[in-house]
């Protein structure tokens, strides 16, 4: 699932795995939505590599399926000193509230706790601004804006004092990218529900992030890579000149989760090789 690094071409990723660990995450448990490929596969790998037990959703729920069975054979074909987590696969539409309350009532079956929610799955639609049309301004802000509702929601009637809820936002939320207004718009909004939900989720002793991604390296910017023009104007703005991986969106991740981050809350953290600066 991870590709090698290329130092030699600077559209390519750096996907070695990190090495991080913070043994508290052992014996926990994660729901990870749009987990079938991308960063949630990335996501779900990571944490089950670290020993902790994931529910992996998708709208794909075959492909879904697939990642969860992949992930888990590789993981007992590896010498890891700690026992790995389990990935189990499961269907979710984030559009939909019911769909999120029989993802926790999963996870809950499975593992009998839930600890993080990363509220993962996006769509990333193209269209200049005088064409966004109203079906596709509902469906983005469907599924980026209330699929992170729901799956709060969903995630705070569950989870003990302590639960930590990731939501991923974008540096679209602070740049403008042509022809993404309604994602940008998406994004924004994904920011500031992070506040919001940090502000009240703190009542329940729940802590509330997000993560601003940069050009990553998922089927989502492949269309990026596949058009030199695209590439160089994607890294022309990219201070380190170079797309990101999964896998270094996963550290950050890793740590918001983690206790070392257990006084950290309503905060974004753009992983984006210093891209919202140019
Ligand atoms: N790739 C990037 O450069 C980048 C940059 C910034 C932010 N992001 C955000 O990060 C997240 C993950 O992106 P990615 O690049 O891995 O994308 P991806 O397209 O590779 O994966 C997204 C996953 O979400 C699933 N999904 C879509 N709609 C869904 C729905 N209604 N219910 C459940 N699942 C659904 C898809 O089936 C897919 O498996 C998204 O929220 C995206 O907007 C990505």
């Amino acid at each position: 699932m991870t590709d090698t690094t290329d130092a030699q071409n600077p559209g390519r990723t750096d996907s070695a795995q990190m090495t991080a660990v913070y043994p508290e995450l052992a014996g926990r448990a994660a729901v990870v939505t749009g987990a079938a490929r991308g960063m949630g596969a990335a996501f779900a790998e990571g944490l089950a590599t670290r020993g902790v037990n994931v529910v992996g959703a998708d709208i794909n729920d075959e492909q879904m399926n697939a990642t969860a069975a992949e992930i888990n054979t590789s993981l007992a074909a590896q010498s890891l000193a700690d026992t790995p987590g389990r990935v189990v696969g499961a269907r979710v539409d984030v559009t939909d509230v019911a769909d999120h309350e029989a993802l926790a009532q999963i996870a809950l079956k499975e593992f009998g706790r839930i600890d993080f929610w990363i509220n993962n799955a996006g769509i990333f639609p193209f269209a200049p601004v005088d064409e966004i049309s109203p079906e596709q301004i509902s469906a983005v802000l469907d599924v980026n804006v209330e699929g992170v509702l729901f799956g709060a929601q969903a995630a705070a009637r569950h989870m003990e004092p302590g639960g930590a809820i990731v939501n991923m936002s974008s540096v679209s939320a602070l740049r403008i990218r042509r022809g993404r207004g309604a994602y940008c718009t998406s994004k924004a909004a994904v920011a500031h529900l992070t506040e919001s939900l940090a502000v009240e989720l703190g009542d329940k002793g729940i802590r509330v992030n997000s993560i601003a991604p940069g050009y990553i390296d998922t089927e989502m910017t492949r269309w990026v890579q596949e058009d030199p023009a695209a590439l160089k104007h994607a890294l022309d703005v990219v201070p380190l000149h170079r797309l990101g991986s999964p896998e270094e969106v996963f550290g950050p991740l890793l740590f918001l989760l983690s206790d070392s981050a257990r006084y950290v809350t309503g905060h974004s953290i753009a992983v984006d090789g210093g891209s919202r600066h140019v």
